[in-house]
């Protein structure tokens, strides 16, 4: 059922998924696309103890922090959270969001390393569609409605003109007839060509970063880091095809990934969620004859809920946790009681949204 209540709002903060935060009400009141300093009306989308979800329906009086988005589409896309505010205070809302995650634990100045460009930047794209009420867009995960962007300005130029093409006369319709009536497409850039694949997994044909740029600027923080040790030996779970590793510098590496297929000989297929994970890599390990003093993790968002356990019977000098989801990354570092953050550095691989890139570097105590 739909609620229909109105609520005033005063927002006083942002929270980590980059929605305003009022306390104007007897519940803490949650709204997208609002900034701190704005002040007007919501309807109630959802609410249970103490808690509400809101959506802005009259901005009485704008935040000064406030700037015309440029995309037409922000104001009713799920996508973006921040194209009304300029680049930096974006930029400082989420610095301040990784702050207050770590707010338990004693942190080295936080370095933040812009994108280089707000929009035009993703590699892949995902929409979804409903082929009865002739609706392509982007999902709102929260009450499953589909915004359509024929106009996003978030993709490679390659990928957007093909979202246009999509669009353009219904183009997506003759495309998806053979399709579900409801589902997803993926756009994609590979190999310099811009492929589409319906209903597939996310990132089936293997996984890539999706700002080409951040993940070189990354990799290059990785590598110099690497150069301060005499090489090590160098553990990288869910190394996708070893992307990040690959230039470090190390003396022996092995990766891992669920990927089925042997990418080369330093790669060990696993799926590193399985009771027996850690196991079946350390034997590996002994029978390759290594002994990693580095590892290095880049999970999904979900994490490594068990990082303490690989930590426990691998026990490098170093662990570097690249993190999707700051929470995750929160979660799983604060079971590690022998080791210190001595970096801790946030890339901006998703301007516009609130998510980022988190790398964490860790040092025994
Ligand atoms: C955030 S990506 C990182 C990939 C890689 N480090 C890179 O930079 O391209 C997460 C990786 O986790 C892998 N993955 C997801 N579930 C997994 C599982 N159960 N076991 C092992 N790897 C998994 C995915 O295949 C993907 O390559």
């Amino acid at each position: 059922m739909q609620h229909q209540r109105m609520v005033p709002f005063k927002i006083v903060s942002m929270d980590s998924l980059g929605q305003g935060v009022s306390k104007e009400t007897d519940k803490i009141t949650f709204i997208f696309k609002t900034l701190p300093g704005d002040e007007g009306q919501a309807r109630v989308t959802s609410a249970k103890k103490g808690v509400q979800f809101c959506k802005l329906t009259q901005l009485e009086k704008p935040s000064p922090l406030r700037t015309e988005p440029e995309c037409k589409h922000f104001n009713n896309c799920p996508s973006c959270h921040y194209l009304h505010t300029p680049y930096e205070q974006e930029l400082l809302f989420k610095k301040e969001s990784l702050k207050n995650m770590f707010y338990k634990t004693a942190l080295p100045e936080i370095k933040v390393t812009p994108a280089v460009r707000r929009t035009h930047y993703r590699n892949r794209m995902q929409l979804h569609y409903h082929k009865g009420k002739k609706l392509l867009g982007m999902l709102d995960a929260k009450d499953q409605t589909i915004a359509p962007i024929p106009d996003c300005l978030i993709g490679v130029e390659g990928i957007l003109n093909e979202i246009k093409n999509l669009y353009q006369n219904q183009n997506w319709l003759k495309a998806a007839h053979h399709q579900p009536e409801q589902g997803h497409v993926e756009i994609y850039a590979l190999d310099g060509q811009i492929k589409i694949s319906w209903n597939q997994n996310y990132a089936h044909g293997g996984f890539t970063q999706v700002f080409n740029e951040m993940n070189q600027l990354l990799k290059a923080e990785l590598n110099s880091w690497s150069k301060k040790d005499p090489s090590f030996e160098l553990l990288d779970l869910f190394a996708g095809n070893g992307n990040l590793s690959e230039k470090m510098n190390y003396s022996k590496r092995l990766c891992s990934d669920i990927y089925q297929k042997k990418i080369s000989p330093d790669f060990f297929s696993q799926d590193l969620y399985a009771p027996e994970a850690v196991k079946n890599v350390k034997q590996k390990l002994s029978q390759i004859g290594m002994k990693p003093e580095v590892l290095l993790v880049d999970p999904p968002r979900s994490g490594v809920k068990n990082l303490h356990e690989w930590v426990a019977e691998l026990n490098p000098l170093k662990i570097i946790y690249v993190s999707c989801d700051p929470h995750t990354l929160v979660r799983d570092i604060s079971s590690l009681i022998d080791y210190k953050i001595s970096d801790l550095q946030l890339f901006d691989f998703f301007p516009s949204t609130f998510h980022f890139e988190t790398v964490a570097f860790l040092e025994k105590k």
